[in-house]
């Protein structure tokens, strides 16, 4: 055994994360850096190419960035940071065009094709979702991998996953020492091998953490990485109670996380129960809330949570039987064809559909630059927290976030002094072995996701937070004393940051004494009258 002799490649912009966010950087850095991308898999296995009903931008003449923004914060309860929100939508404009230049396809209007087409979202008071069918996230993703991939600045790496950032200190004039991030040490899946970038700047766009729950909207990658590692670095992380649970995501056994977008609703999609036979179900969101199947997503997902668990249902059912049917093919053809995969004729049956992890509000705190705490690191996209978001996000919003903070991120480094990038110490593998219980890592994985849905999902209380956070404590002991131990694999290294960003979770969730937007808990049924983010500090951080 002994030391590793790991790959050193050293690059100006190391970018962790291939998804829209990381995407965008790279695209704005190329005038005066070389930039190396890493992605867990390939650069379509994150969530942006998932991305369905769109990216929200005011274009009608009748709508406004005000307007927008007062969407935004309605969504976001009151805990939404101002000028973020100024930030995104008052650049939302100009983030549509660059994708528009580069070549997106998004939908226009039949009658004028000067014109896109823009779809409505709950929460959102105008029609103002620029969209590529139902498939905005596959049409941007293949519109920028194909800029990247060209590009002779851009080294595009897949199948690395990133372990831990590489950190040092550094002593400024003033005598004050801060901590600065000299680049990432990444796992090869293919060769199990352990690479070392040294960079002058650090991206982190890892993208979310559904997959901390058992059910989720989102791709297998999105497991907190950005976040724990960003934690593990000495970086403040903030907001991590406001989980987004996306009301529709189609329920059947066979179907692995399929979404059934929220432009469903838009567009006049009615949210039913079961119904006897050659009846039609009864229409339960107005019970719920003046808005019923617009109103913001918390309350749709709270509302459906509700009657599926009071009635003892599988699930309810998302009904367009009622529309066109050549614009339901029209508008809606992937979620036509996957659901017809399952069997569900959409022109003529209604579909079924339950909640699932979808968003996480909250992340690595940054600023309007996209700086963490961390000198050289910055955070874009869902690993972010931003402050735009607040305790609720509106739909379609985080696309545009990805784009707004991606060229927010690049427009910063450009601008910094170029820092020196000392040699960096090799991956130690000099005390571990390969790992003989590879059916703890599985059984552990297993039994985090589960309880995590159990007991903070939808409605949290102060017991089950409690359950979690003991069961939390014993799976990072027994992850720790792994990871000391043996090799990295994919899977031990997903996990370790699955309990990490669970812990987080769980942390901010049992500090926040009230209800507000995505966190329910009945132990604290009503809003404090004033509203603050929940921000956690590591022990070795600030
Ligand atoms: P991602 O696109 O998830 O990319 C993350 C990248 O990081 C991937 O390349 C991944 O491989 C890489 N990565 C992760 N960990 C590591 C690691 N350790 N090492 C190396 N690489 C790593 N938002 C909207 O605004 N509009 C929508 O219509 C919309 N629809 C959605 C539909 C679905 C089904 C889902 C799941 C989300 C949707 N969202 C939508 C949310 C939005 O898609 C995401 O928030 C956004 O795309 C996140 O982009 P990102 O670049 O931050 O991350
Ligand atoms: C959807 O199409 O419903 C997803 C939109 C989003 O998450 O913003």
């Amino acid at each position: 055994m002994g030391q590793h002799p790991t790959t050193q490649f050293r690059t100006d912009v190391l970018i962790i994360g291939g998804g829209l966010a990381g995407l965008t950087a790279a695209l704005h850095l190329t005038e005066r850096f070389r930039v190396t991308v890493l992605s867990k898999g390939g650069l379509m296995d994150g969530a942006s190419a998932r991305a369905q009903g769109g990216i929200a931008v005011a274009m009608d003449e009748h709508d406004s960035a005000a307007e927008h923004l007062q969407d935004t914060v309605i969504a976001g309860a009151g805990l939404n940071d101002l000028a973020a929100v100024h930030e995104v939508v008052d650049n939302a404009r100009e983030a549509a065009q660059w994708l528009v230049e580069n070549g997106v396809p998004f939908t226009r209007e039949h009658d004028d094709p000067a014109r896109f087409h823009l779809t409505r979202e709950g929460g959102h008071s105008a029609r103002r979702v620029m969209h590529a069918a139902d498939a905005t996230g596959r049409a941007i993703q293949e519109t920028l991998i194909d800029k990247v991939m060209q590009h002779p600045r851009i080294t595009v790496r897949e199948e690395r996953v990133a372990i831990d950032l590489i950190t040092g200190a550094k002593l400024w004039r003033t005598g004050k020492a801060a901590r600065v991030c000299h680049g990432a040490y990444a796992f090869d899946r293919a060769t199990r091998q352990v690479e070392t970038y040294a960079a002058r700047a650090t991206i982190l766009a890892t993208g979310g953490a559904g997959k901390v729950y058992l059910y989720t909207t989102n791709p297998d990658i999105a497991t907190g990485d950005g976040i724990a590692m960003a934690w593990r670095a000495g970086c403040r992380v903030a907001n991590m109670e406001f989980i987004q649970f996306h009301p529709t995501c189609l329920y059947h056994p066979q179907a692995k996380s399929f979404l059934i977008s929220e432009a469903v609703r838009g567009e006049g999609g009615i949210l039913r129960l079961p119904a006897a036979p050659g009846e039609t179900g009864y229409r339960f969101m107005p019970d719920h809330d003046s808005r019923a199947e617009l109103a913001p997503r918390d309350v749709v997902a709270r509302a459906i949570d509700f009657e599926i668990k009071k009635r003892g249902l599988d699930c309810v059912y998302l009904d367009v039987t009622h529309l066109p049917e050549v614009f339901l093919h029209e508008h809606f053809p992937t979620i036509a064809a996957h659901c017809r995969e399952y069997g569900i004729d959409i022109a003529r049956q209604p579909i079924p559909v339950v909640p699932a992890t979808h968003y996480l509000c909250g992340g690595v705190v940054v600023d309007l630059r996209a700086r963490t705490d961390v000198t050289h690191l910055y955070a874009i996209g869902e690993t972010a927290c931003t402050g735009l978001h607040g305790a609720n996000r509106l739909a379609s919003n985080s696309l545009l976030e990805c784009v707004v903070f991606g060229r927010a991120a690049a427009a910063d480094i450009a601008a910094s002094p170029p820092a020196e990038v000392p040699d960096l110490p090799a991956w130690d593998e000099s005390r571990v072995t390969d790992a003989d219980e590879e059916v703890v890592i599985s059984h552990n994985w297993d039994e985090l996701r589960r309880f995590m849905w159990n007991y903070v999902g939808i409605v949290r209380t102060n017991r089950r937070l409690e359950r979690a956070s003991r069961r939390i404590r014993l799976l990072q002991d027994e992850i720790h004393d792994f990871y000391a131990r043996f090799r990295v694999s994919n899977d031990l290294l997903e996990l370790r940051n699955l309990v990490q960003t669970a812990e987080l979770i769980v942390r901010c969730a049992q500090t926040r004494h009230e209800s507000r937007g995505l966190h329910f808990n009945p132990d604290y049924p009503d809003p404090l009258p004033a509203a603050l983010p929940t921000v956690l500090t590591p022990e070795n951080g600030r």
